[in-house]
């Protein structure tokens, strides 16, 4: 399977980004081909402009020169994994402009009866599995207690956007300001278990 591995933490030495890496070569040496998009290192530019925003619903001009290759990668995806780090409950800002600017019409939904009243209709539906791999400072409980956004994002976002794939996996791992070695050890282990039978 073409598998699109979407990664963004800004820190190459990082324990995120040593999980992007797993990720990557779990999936290779199953046999995927991989597509990895390191948001950082292709500086990905977070914000839609203003001109995005008026053409947002034109849809095919919608794809401007600058976002092709990657609306281009993301619709040869059959598989899609995101590896990524909790900010403030939620994505880092280059991972959500990814989502803002990549993910529009006519590339990730349509809208059945045009903008004004339409039907939202997902569309990558080549895409059969999904997955996020992510990690959190603070622990389960304090995450639970503020209705832990990503995993309903990707469990919720995620099952709806990606329709032709079951419920995405979400492997998550916690409290990493207070994680052993053993434990940063263990998760990594899980993360390329997970990807080996993608
Ligand atoms: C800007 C910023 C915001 C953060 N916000 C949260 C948060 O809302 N919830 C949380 O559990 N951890 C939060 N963290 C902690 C990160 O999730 C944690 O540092 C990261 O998962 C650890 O991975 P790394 O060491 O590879 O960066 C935040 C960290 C940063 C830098």
């Amino acid at each position: 399977m073409r598998v699109h591995v979407v990664h963004a933490h800004p820190v190459e030495t990082s324990y995120n980004h040593s999980l992007f890496h797993a990720a990557c070569e779990a999936l290779e040496a199953a046999g995927h081909e991989v597509d990895a998009l390191n948001l950082y290192e292709e500086n990905f530019e977070a914000v839609m402009s203003r001109k995005e925003r008026l053409n947002y619903h034109d849809v095919p001009n919608n794809i401007s020169d600058c976002l092709r290759p990657y609306v281009e990668r993301l619709q040869a995806a059959e598989g899609i994994v995101f590896v990524h780090p909790v900010w403030n409950f939620g994505y880092p800002a280059i991972l959500k402009g990814y989502f803002d600017r990549v993910f529009m019409p006519g590339v990730s939904f349509e809208m059945s009866d045009g903008p004004e009243n339409g039907r939202l209709v997902p569309k990558l539906r080549k895409i059969r599995k999904a997955a996020f791999v992510t990690t959190y400072g603070g622990t389960r409980f304090r995450t639970i207690v503020m209705g832990d956004p990503p995993r309903l994002l990707a469990k919720r976002w995620g099952w709806v956007t990606f329709r032709g794939a079951p419920r995405p996996k979400y492997l998550a791992l916690y409290d990493m300001n207070n994680n052993s070695p053993e434990r940063l050890k263990a998760f990594q282990g899980k993360v390329r278990r997970e990807m080996s039978r993608f």
